[in-house]
């Protein structure tokens, strides 16, 4: 089958790989129709997420169809069209049974943060993704949900990923009625994290990023007020400045290990490899909330050590939250919203590539060329 392969930092082209068998009694084998490219793919990309071998397939953003089911699979079906949430969950163990289930204790044993991803290194358990023609899924009961009949493909990919972790970015901020919400980041998590802070009662929203056709999307979508970080002096000021000198409620990250805005943390994190990336978003959050207030991890930063202001954290008697979002556990509310028109998530959509060129597409991504927000790959099979 045609598949996306990882060939070192900034390389990625299209190959043949054999297709995926069922393993195990619970697997399934999909046939993909859509996979989105992620912010969290461009960490593997820029090769900074440790043990990302070579001929690893990313992709953890997926719709198919079931093609094939294991012996042990008993609510799927072959045929059913399915949305494959990007945390592979045992449903069993005891953080499955807490509904953390991207914090699965099976899916990737060796590990004891967070659990299994599709296409994500062996940190994330080695796993293939679905950046390809066919992915395996193994606990197939668990995680792949069959798309409503009324659903959008494109709405169904987003629901993967992006929808539910930016809705579980405002909920872990813990919003009051009138709260002032700052987000950090306007990539897809971003924007989404900024459109769901109003669902839980935000009275004001503002998003903090340097790349202008972003800010404008978000502007529109979420709406909210949107600032280029570059062209406001010291962010952390301005942010004061703005809400009275007291800081923001709550400040979400939605940017992770590869922030750029800060010469130390580029230089320390990014060029000279001395701490886990450049954890600049997160700085700025513990030091523009307000004291008593709570920050709300989405941004992905790996297992080495990063520096941040932990002294502030403690004088300012800040709350931190984080996960990698439980998209099972946020599914059955989100479709909800989906078809109620309360969320529109496709309309992050803006580029639809074949997989064929699956190397242009992590350049237009990463690069943020052409005015690129989400990035969708489609094999072959889907576009004929
Ligand atoms: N926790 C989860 O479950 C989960 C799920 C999906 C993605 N993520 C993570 O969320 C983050 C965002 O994902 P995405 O798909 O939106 O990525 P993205 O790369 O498209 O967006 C990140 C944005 O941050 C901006 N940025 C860079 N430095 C900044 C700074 N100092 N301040 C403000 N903005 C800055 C960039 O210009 C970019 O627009 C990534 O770290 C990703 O790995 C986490
Ligand atoms: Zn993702
Ligand atoms: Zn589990």
């Amino acid at each position: 089958m045609l598949a996306m392969n990882y060939r070192g930092p900034l390389r990625v082209r299209i190959d043949h790989k054999p297709e995926p068998q069922i393993e195990h009694p619970q697997d399934a084998v999909v046939r993909v129709t859509r996979s989105c490219i992620c912010g969290s793919d461009l960490h593997l990309y820029n090769g900074s997420v440790p043990d990302t071998r070579p001929g690893m397939t990313f992709g953890h953003e997926v719709t198919g169809v079931v093609e094939e089911v294991g012996p042990g699979v008993e609510k799927l079906k072959v045929g059913d069209q399915v949305l494959v949430p990007f945390n592979i969950a045992c449903g069993k163990c005891v953080f499955c049974q807490q509904e953390l289930y991207g914090n699965c204790h099976e899916s990737n044993s060796q590990a004891t943060a967070v659990g299994g991803i599709f296409g994500y290194s062996h940190t994330a358990g080695g796993y293939d993704g679905g950046q390809a023609e066919y992915v395996r899924v193994p606990y197939a009961d668990v995680g792949p949900t069959v798309i409503p009949e009324n659903m959008d493909p494109d709405d169904a990919v987003m629901l993967t990923d992006v929808v539910p972790t930016g809705y579980q970015a405002a909920e872990m901020g813990g919003i009051q009625p009138g709260d002032t919400v700052v987000v950090f980041g306007a990539g897809p998590v971003g924007i989404m994290a900024a459109r769901c802070a109003w669902l839980f009662g935000a009275g004001r929203v503002i998003v903090i990023d340097e790349v202008d056709y972003r800010l404008e999307f978000v502007r529109n979508y979420a709406p909210c007020e949107a600032y280029n970080f570059r062209e406001l002096g010291d962010v952390v000021v301005f942010l004061k400045r703005t809400t009275d000198w007291m800081g923001a409620d709550v400040v979400i990250d939605a940017v992770g290990a590869e922030a750029s805005g800060r010469v130390m943390q580029t230089l320390l994190g990014r060029k000279l490899l001395m701490q886990g990336g450049s954890a600049t978003a997160l700085h700025w959050a513990i030091n523009s909330v307000k004291k008593g207030g709570i920050v709300s991890i989405v941004g992905v930063y790996g297992p080495i050590d990063t520096l941040v202001p932990i002294g502030n954290v403690v004088n300012k008697g800040l709350t931190i939250r984080g996960n990698q979002a439980s998209v099972k556990r946020l599914l059955p509310r989100l479709i909800e919203h989906v078809q109620n028109g309360i969320l529109d998530p496709k309309a992050l959509i803006t580029h639809r590539i074949p997989l064929e060129e699956v190397s242009d597409a992590y350049r237009i991504f990463s690069a943020k060329l052409d005015n690129c927000i989400k990035p969708v790959l489609l094999p072959p099979s889907a576009r004929s």
